[in-house]
């Protein structure tokens, strides 16, 4: 494997004689240690090796939010991908990202199975407990700092029709003024504080990890979020406000306070409008409708109803607000909101009503026609644009403006 000598020869380990038996060197007794020229190894290299020299960084990698990545498979998702796809696209899919559970092959003792090796997934499970794989962003075996503080690093998961992060990033302001200047960050630098090391733009890791004149660089990647953007209705975080101010620290490296948050007032706002304009009451229709036994097929997501539900939070619904939050304003409208009303008018609510449930129709009946939000479809076009003219169609949404 000339390559894979070469990318060790070449890299910060290699040149400080780091070598292949630091980490791949095992105890006998460890299930997946084989023998190889006389001495005991594994080809797994989890967290818990990299820990004998960066203790630090992988305790901070185990208590993140990435770590847990791997427990999917009780989630909607996972059932989805299992009988609507089948078990080899959970594989080649999920797992990829979110990590196999990698077990040992039954007829081969000491040999990884082929079915979950190979494997680098974020929060992979490994057979010495151990939780996630380094080489998830730290491509081996170069394992730069360099690499990982660029946005590619990310961009293999986070990306897509459910969480555009990689495509939302690439057409704001951020990733435009990076990929113009990426010979002016100065990436190889040994310390990259943001501001100082580097000013003209921040990358996914500037934001979400590296450090600040204040804050250390972390492994943790939930340590800046305010909110969570994946459930059908977003909550904000445990301790929020200590995140927000987190990020906010990041933000004041480069613009002003009310600049930053001015963008979290209009951010905040989006995600109130996606809440309750469209999650809560579609969240109630699907409740009713379900509750009250009236789907035809029994199994969950056999029915065309719970598929455009689905799609309405967890792909535009989750584009509007993952677009909102990082500057991206094709993916906040027309990837975002402008699908979400399409879909919400024109496909759920008639599918719902297909139900023809006393109760549901009432239910929908008084949405669109009393709530100030949706009442819009039974008015004249030119009473709703004097209305957008002169400021009253705005105050409609003027709760959902509101300063936290
Ligand atoms: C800094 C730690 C580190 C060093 C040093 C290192 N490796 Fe690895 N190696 C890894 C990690 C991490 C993986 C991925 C395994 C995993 O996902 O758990 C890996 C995977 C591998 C694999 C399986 C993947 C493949 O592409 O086939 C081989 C073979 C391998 N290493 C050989 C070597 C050899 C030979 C050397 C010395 C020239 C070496 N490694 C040095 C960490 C290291
Ligand atoms: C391209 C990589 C990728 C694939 C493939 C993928 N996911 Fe994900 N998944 C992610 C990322 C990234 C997130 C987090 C997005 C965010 O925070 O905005 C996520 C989020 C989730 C969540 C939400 C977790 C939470 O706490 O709310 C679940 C559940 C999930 N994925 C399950 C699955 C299942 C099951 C599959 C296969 C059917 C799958 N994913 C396929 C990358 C992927
Ligand atoms: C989510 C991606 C990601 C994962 C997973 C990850 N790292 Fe990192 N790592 C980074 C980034 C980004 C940097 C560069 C931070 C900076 O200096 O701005 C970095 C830097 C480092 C450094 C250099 C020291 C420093 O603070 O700059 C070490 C050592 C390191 N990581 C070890 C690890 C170990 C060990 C693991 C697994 C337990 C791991 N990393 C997992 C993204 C990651
Ligand atoms: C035997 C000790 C040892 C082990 C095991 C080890 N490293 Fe390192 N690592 C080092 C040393 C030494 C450096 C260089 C530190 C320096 O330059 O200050 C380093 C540097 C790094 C860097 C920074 C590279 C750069 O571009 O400057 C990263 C990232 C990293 N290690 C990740 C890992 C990961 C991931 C693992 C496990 C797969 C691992 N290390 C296992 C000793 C180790
Ligand atoms: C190998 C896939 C993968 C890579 C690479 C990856 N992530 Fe993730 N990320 C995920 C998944 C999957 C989740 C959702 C975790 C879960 O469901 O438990 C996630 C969640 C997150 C979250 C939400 C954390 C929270 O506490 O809610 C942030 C922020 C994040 N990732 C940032 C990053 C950044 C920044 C990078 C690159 C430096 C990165 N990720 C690299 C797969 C990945
Ligand atoms: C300019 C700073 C900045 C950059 C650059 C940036 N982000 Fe973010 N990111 C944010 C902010 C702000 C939020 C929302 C924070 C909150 O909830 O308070 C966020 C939220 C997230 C979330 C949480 C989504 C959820 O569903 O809850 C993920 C995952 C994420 N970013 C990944 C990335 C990735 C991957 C990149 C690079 C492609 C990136 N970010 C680039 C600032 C940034
Ligand atoms: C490394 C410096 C840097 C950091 C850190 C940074 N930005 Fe920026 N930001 C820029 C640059 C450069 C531009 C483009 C010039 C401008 O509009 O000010 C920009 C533009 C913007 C814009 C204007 C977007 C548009 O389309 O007009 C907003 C809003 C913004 N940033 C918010 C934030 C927020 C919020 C954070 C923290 C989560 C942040 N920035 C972090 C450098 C940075």
């Amino acid at each position: 494997m000339p390559g894979l000598y070469n990318q060790w020869a070449d890299s910060t380990h290699g040149k400080n004689d780091v070598t292949c038996i630091d980490c791949h060197g095992a105890d006998e007794k460890e299930v997946d240690a084989f023998k190889h020229n006389d001495v005991f190894i594994a080809t797994l290299v989890t967290p818990k090796d990299c820990s004998l020299c960066h203790e630090a960084e992988s305790e901070e990698v185990s208590s993140s939010y990435h770590a847990t990545a791997g427990e999917i498979l009780d989630s909607q998702d996972a059932y989805l991908a299992h009988v609507a796809g089948g078990h080899p696209a959970a594989i080649t899919g999920c797992e990829s990202c979110h990590g196999a559970k990698v077990i040992i092959d039954p007829d081969a003792p000491n040999k990884l199975a082929e079915e979950t090796w190979p494997n680098s997934g974020i929060g992979r499970i490994n057979p010495d407990g151990s939780k996630g794989t380094c080489s998830a962003c730290h491509t081996r075996h170069s394992f730069s700092r360099a690499q990982a503080r660029q946005p590619e690093v990310c961009s293999k998961c986070h990306l897509g029709p459910d969480h555009p992060q990689k495509e939302v990033y690439e057409e704001s302001k951020h990733g435009n003024t990076y990929y113009t200047n990426i010979y002016k960050m100065n990436l190889d630098s040994r310390t990259w504080v943001v501001g100082k090391d580097y000013f003209v733009a921040p990358t996914c890791a500037t934001c979400h990890m590296s450090a600040t004149e204040k804050q250390a660089v972390t492994h943790n990647v939930g340590q800046r979020i305010s909110w969570t953007l994946r459930p059908i209705i977003s909550k904000k975080k445990d301790n929020w406000e200590k995140k927000r101010e987190n990020m906010l620290d990041v933000c004041t490296s480069c613009h002003g306070v009310g600049f930053a948050k001015g963008h979290y007032f209009q951010f905040d706002g989006l995600v109130n409008l996606y809440n309750e304009k469209f999650a809560r009451p579609a969240l109630e229709i699907i409740t009713m409708i379900r509750s009250k036994k009236l789907l035809k097929n029994p199994a969950s997501f056999s029915n065309k109803v719970e598929w455009i539900f689905w799609e309405l939070w967890h792909h535009e619904g989750r584009r509007a607000r993952h677009g909102a939050s990082m500057m991206g304003p094709d993916y906040t409208w027309w990837h975002g909101i402008y699908e979400v009303a399409q879909h919400f008018y024109f496909k759920f609510i008639p599918e719902a009503l297909e139900y023809d449930d006393s109760e549901v129709n009432a239910y929908i009946r008084k949405l669109l026609e009393t709530d100030p939000m949706h009442n819009w479809l039974s008015k004249q076009t030119e009473e709703l644009k004097k209305a957008i003219r002169s400021g009253k169609m705005q105050e409609i949404y003027k709760q959902l403006l509101k300063q936290e």
